[in-house]
């Protein structure tokens, strides 16, 4: 049953909320034949290979076609997600976070359904500020659809919650990539690529030739020297030596592969911290890099032990989880305090490794979940292998190519 589309269950969500904003049954009406309308379509997903391709040649006709691809596509990919969650229990879906990423995907749906056709750059540079203005708008959804969903777990059976966050994070990744991505090809088109890319050889915000090495360098780096939550070891320096296939270079989104990378080191070096605390010394971590024929870069961070399981999963992939019901944890009051303050101001989510660094760690218990998520959009894969009395290893794979379809949900959720 659908609650928010149902005039006997009308939601009061807020001021902004176009449920509540107009008393009119007719207006309800036709913003849910619109949403329909819109739901009704498949997403068009790209590869990561067609993102460059597009991109590497661009002239004035292909990116005013590439502004229009996102200005139809997004709001596409955000009916589907209304949709989801007007299927959601009618508890759940009244839970002050997740009725604020509510409102704001009802709010850039209408904002992109009625934005015109970009026909000139003059309006395309207007595009793009308008796209960043939502991005901006929506740096608190996680940390709001976390804590909401969390908070209302008991009333979700897991399987359910976690297809739920799946679709959710993946769709919103992949909105982020191809608005990102787009301001990216108009700045470079206007002679304006951001300072920091300027040396390196990118198409939008695909680095073409991204050093593995040099990435894991530059959050091993960051993270040298950051106590984790084991108070008292900030002085002792966590060291990781890398070795495999150490010029391995391969086109990807930088911020994914270091965001994955910054979080398995974090994790990593917060348990061998801990295991060894006391110590002035600790035992070097390594990562393995390892390109296959088979197009596929696998990356192995192998410490002494990248995680100890907590007591709060029974096994590695119940990390993943966004249930209490399978990681406890998620109902930690540490945790949900983090996730409160987080969703007020919303940075440090989504910022790069850096901006995270900067902001101060507040753990979450998001990045290995996220950093799956992360790992499989482009249809890579992150597997943790636990040994008793050793820890837990991870293997991530990323392909190395780029000929897969972003992984998007195309299907409604289903709760029955
Ligand atoms: C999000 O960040 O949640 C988005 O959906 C952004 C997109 C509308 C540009």
């Amino acid at each position: 049953m659908s609650y928010l589309l149902s005039a006997r269950c009308p939601l009061n969500l807020s001021r902004t909320n176009p449920w509540r904003r107009s008393e009119s049954t007719a207006l309800h009406f036709y913003q849910n034949k619109q949403l329909e309308l819109y739901a009704s379509k498949d997403p068009k997903p790209m590869t990561l290979r067609q993102l460059v391709f597009y991109g590497r040649s661009m002239n004035e006709d292909r990116l005013l076609k590439s502004a229009n691809y996102v200005r139809t596509e997004l709001p596409v990919r955000i009916a589907h997600r209304l949709r989801d969650i007007q299927k959601l229990p009618y508890v759940v879906v009244t839970q002050e976070g997740v009725a604020k990423v509510y409102e704001l995907y009802w709010s850039a749906f209408e904002k992109f359904r009625k934005y015109p056709p970009i026909t000139t750059l003059k309006e395309n540079e207007a595009f793009c500020d308008f796209l960043a203005a939502i991005l901006d708008e929506h740096a608190t959804v996680i940390p709001n659809l976390w804590l909401g969903t969390a908070l209302s777990s008991a009333h979700l059976a897991p399987d359910d919650l976690d297809a739920f966050m799946r679709k959710m994070l993946v769709s919103r990744i992949s909105r982020r990539v191809l608005a990102q991505h787009h301001i990216a090809l108009s700045d470079t088109f206007a002679g304006k690529p951001e300072p920091s890319k300027a040396s390196e050889s990118n198409v939008g915000i695909i680095t073409t030739s991204l050093n593995v090495k040099a990435s894991i360098e530059k959050c091993a780096n960051l993270l040298r020297h950051r106590p984790l939550e084991v108070e008292g070891t900030a002085d002792v320096p966590a060291e990781v030596e890398i070795e495999g296939d150490v010029d391995m270079r391969f086109s990807y989104i930088r911020e994914h592969l270091e965001y994955i990378v910054f979080e398995l080191l974090k994790n990593s070096i917060r348990a061998t911290r801990f295991k060894h605390r006391g110590s002035r010394e600790l035992p070097v971590m390594r990562a393995t890099i390892a390109a296959g024929d088979n197009a596929i870069v696998l990356i192995m961070l192998v410490g002494g032990g990248l995680l100890t399981l907590q007591d709060q999963v029974k096994h590695p992939s119940d990390l993943f989880s966004f249930s209490h019901t399978r990681n406890s944890s998620r109902m930690e009051n540490s945790r949900l305090g983090s996730l409160r303050t987080a969703s007020s101001y919303g940075r440090g989510i989504w910022a790069t490794v850096n901006e995270q660094v900067e902001n101060g760690h507040m753990p979450m218990g998001i990045g290995l979940p996220m950093s799956n998520i992360f790992a499989t959009y482009f249809g890579g894969s992150l597997e943790l292998v636990s040994l008793d009395g050793h820890g837990t290893d991870a293997y991530v794979r990323l392909p190395k190519l780029g000929t897969n379809l972003e992984t998007l949900p195309l299907y409604y959720l289903c709760i029955t």
